[in-house]
């Protein structure tokens, strides 16, 4: 039986701190990951590029669970940057298919498992029919209580931060704001995480496919996450590969910048 199994099947979750633990395992609040490399995976299997992709979903779906389970009570995923549209046509169109697909085949396992849908980015610029998919699947979940499951859907962290100083920018201009009361708090509740609360930064970002970037993603939100590498393509990515990320994530020690 693999680690995770072994631990579910005890039982023994419990919180220490801050921290979800499932007995040795420290499990982060917010969980954030860079989905990357399912191109590369379809080439070696001498398929078109939106077979990785299709792929991917099929993780998405894995992921979920196996993080809900565990207790994480964010699981953000970078499925489309505002950078993507200039992929060619043929894929673009097919990743917008994506999230239809994924919904109508999902959505009533993340009812089951009380998983509530959000996303982050500007979805009011996808096609109708995405649109529609992804605004079903919030409303049906919506009463959900457990681990929120956040796509990052046309999301661009640089425009992010910039609508944000714009926002504040004109509260000050209007008189309702001063300059000083714009703190760290007052930035992050304008970013489009803000409805997370203090759960907005991911304590842990998973990158896949051997790229060690962040692409835009999350950057103010970032600032004191632990990143984990690994050369594992998205489609890949299983049991045991999420095993060995939250294991890394156990051992690592946080120090927010303070001396322990
Ligand atoms: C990066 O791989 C992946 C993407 C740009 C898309 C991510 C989307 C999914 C994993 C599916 C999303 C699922 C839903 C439900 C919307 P890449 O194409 O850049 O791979 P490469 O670097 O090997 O070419």
């Amino acid at each position: 039986m693999s680690l995770l199994a072994s631990l579910f099947s005890k039982q023994k979750k419990h919180r220490v701190g801050h921290h979800m633990v499932l007995n040795d395992l420290k499990v982060p609040k917010h969980l954030a990951i860079i989905m990357d490399g399912n191109g590369r995976w379809a080439k070696k299997r001498h398929l078109p590029r939106v077979a990785g992709h299709k792929q991917g979903m099929e993780t998405v779906k894995t992921v979920t669970k196996l993080a809900s389970h565990a207790g994480v009570q964010v699981l953000t995923v970078y499925a489309f940057s505002t950078e993507n549209w200039s992929r060619p046509q043929d894929e673009v169109s097919f990743l917008m298919k994506l999230p239809v697909t994924f919904f109508d085949t999902f959505v009533p396992e993340l009812i089951k498992e009380n998983v509530r849908v959000e996303t982050i980015g500007d979805i009011d610029a996808l096609p109708a029919s995405t649109k529609k998919a992804v605004l079903d699947a919030k409303e049906q979940t919506g009463k959900n209580t457990g681990m929120v499951l956040n796509f990052a859907l046309n999301y661009g962290g640089q425009t992010e931060i910039i609508e944000a100083a714009q926002a504040l920018a004109t509260e000050v201009q209007q008189g309702t704001l001063t300059p000083e009361a714009i703190t760290k708090e007052a930035f992050a509740a304008k970013l489009t995480t803000g409805f997370l609360g203090d759960l907005a930064d991911p304590d842990l970002i998973i990158r896949t496919s051997g790229e060690e970037r962040l692409s835009n993603f999350l950057p103010f939100q970032a600032a004191y996450s632990e990143f984990y590498f690994t050369p594992v393509l998205w489609p890949d990515f299983d049991q045991e590969q999420f095993e060995l990320a939250l294991d890394a994530y156990t051992k690592r020690d946080r120090r927010f910048g303070k001396v322990k």
